[in-house]
């Protein structure tokens, strides 16, 4: 155990966990969830739950992972020894790799229209194509799967340089990058003319379209967006050495995942107001959608247009990958330390097994697509699978833990650095009462409306 990394420093920890938080959830879910449930009143309500009931999970996470400094099952074995807890640790090495799996799929989709981009293929002469273009691609076999693997490559290539070597030093660089693309695009989309109607979609809030289910939504979204509930943040939290302040880096991690999905959704809303489309076009947002905007704005400037798509795309591409990265390295720990493992072994039989279900999961758009699990493709069934039922149990039973579980005094220890911190002993009755009562009580309340309401 004492050759365990740690991050270099307060920065890298928060670079790296806001590398986990944001991906594909903030890009590719938030823009299209925002559409669904009505704009900016959405987005006040989302922004709630990331600080009052997401935030305290983040915390418990945290603590766990970096009071033993181990991984899931190590962690959950160490705190509460000989009880079943460490299912609760088992669990959460199987639940990121069911996401990777189809994380990979769309992954791979952002690296095909990388590639598209960087060959011009939307062009204004075939603009009305550039909309089927997506479900010809999706359906059929050997591009997503190769796209895919590529995708999975990359993601086991990082996690097997290391903790410093792979996941901090590539997270280091694209976040800030990441954010520079983020706002590039955003200034591009908003100065379209005709944006002016989506940036107002984005802050006048219409409460009327609020409905119960909006609630779930955010919620969901919300765990999906900071990567909550499958152990990741809590393996990220076992490389934070013992004097950085977790509350600082969750919370720092918290505001950079909501400001890039707010910038996202001004990246993409008003470029689609802007071609007239409805808002809430669903899924197909990113890959229908804009490329066919991209395409007719060519007929103008043919050349900022295809440079915005090819940020675009890599900026999907290169913040999946710093997402993809923390769901392997959680198995990988897991292997690494209770099973004995070389890291580099450990890495190529995570990117077998997520290989073979992403097959699976990339073939139920075409091939498999009369493959149903209760009702549901191959990819279908693994996203609510995971985002619907895994995270939130997931999210639940940690808050439980450290609410309930570990000795109350542990928690302060952990979360004040052993009283040092006098800022965060004053805080700590109220982020205590979060943990303890407000977070499991409002998503148990959730989870079991949306399962049987
Ligand atoms: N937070 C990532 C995103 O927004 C997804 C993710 C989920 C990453 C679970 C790790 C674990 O895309």
């Amino acid at each position: 155990m004492s050759s365990r990394e740690n991050f270099g420093s307060r920065a890298t920890v928060i670079m790296a966990m806001a590398g986990s938080a944001i991906g594909l959830g903030n890009i590719w879910r938030f823009p299209f969830i925002v559409g669904e449930y009505g704009g900016a009143a959405f987005i006040l309500v989302y922004i709630l739950c990331c600080f009052l009931l997401s935030l305290p999970i983040f915390l418990s996470e945290s603590i766990i992972g970096r009071r033993t400094h181990q991984n899931t099952f190590g962690a959950m074995s160490t705190l509460a020894p000989g009880t079943a807890w460490k299912w609760l640790g088992l669990l959460t090495v199987f639940s990121p790799l069911i996401i990777l799996s189809y994380y990979s799929v769309v992954g791979g989709w952002s690296f095909a229209y990388l590639c598209k981009a960087v060959t011009l293929q939307f062009k204004p002469e075939n603009a009305e194509a550039v909309t089927s273009m997506f479900g010809q691609f999706s359906t059929s076999t050997w591009g997503p799967l190769v796209c895919m693997v590529i995708f999975l490559g990359l993601t086991a290539l990082i996690v097997y340089f290391g903790v410093n070597k792979g996941i901090e030093r590539f997270s280091k660089i694209s976040i800030p990058v990441l954010f520079v693309l983020i706002v590039l695009i955003a200034v591009y989309s908003i100065t379209l003319s005709g944006a002016g109607e989506g940036v107002k979609y984005l802050v006048n809030p219409d409460f009327s379209k609020l409905t119960p289910d909006a609630f779930a939504a955010a919620l969901g979204q919300s765990f999906f967006s900071l990567s909550l509930g499958v152990g990741t943040m809590l393996t990220y939290s076992s490389y934070v050495s013992k004097d950085e302040n977790i509350l600082v880096s969750a919370g720092g991690t918290a505001f950079f995942d909501l400001l890039f999905a707010i910038l996202a959704g001004f990246a993409v809303m008003p470029a689609v107001f802007a071609a007239g489309i409805a808002p809430s076009s669903g899924p197909g947002l990113v890959f229908e959608t804009l490329p066919f905007i991209f395409a007719k704005m060519g007929s103008g400037a043919q050349i900022i247009s295809a440079a915005v798509s090819i940020l675009f795309f890599l900026t999907i591409l290169v913040a999946a990958l710093s997402s993809s990265i923390s769901m392997m390295e959680v198995g990988v720990a897991y292997l690494v330390e209770e099973k004995k493992q070389p890291r580099h072994k450990a890495t190529v039989l995570l990117f077998v097994v997520t290989l073979v279900i992403g097959v699976l999961c990339a073939l139920s758009f075409g091939t498999l697509s009369g493959v149903k699990l209760f009702g549901n493709t191959i990819f279908n069934f693994c996203d609510k699978l995971a985002s619907n039922f895994l995270m939130t149990v997931g999210a639940l039973l940690f808050s439980v833990f450290v609410g309930w579980k570990m000795d109350k005094a542990a928690v302060r220890d952990e979360l004040t650095n052993g009283g040092t911190l006098s800022g965060v002993k004053k805080l700590f009755p109220f982020v205590y009462f979060l943990i303890k009562y407000v977070t499991p009580v409002t998503i148990a309340a959730i989870f079991l409306i949306s399962l049987f309401g």
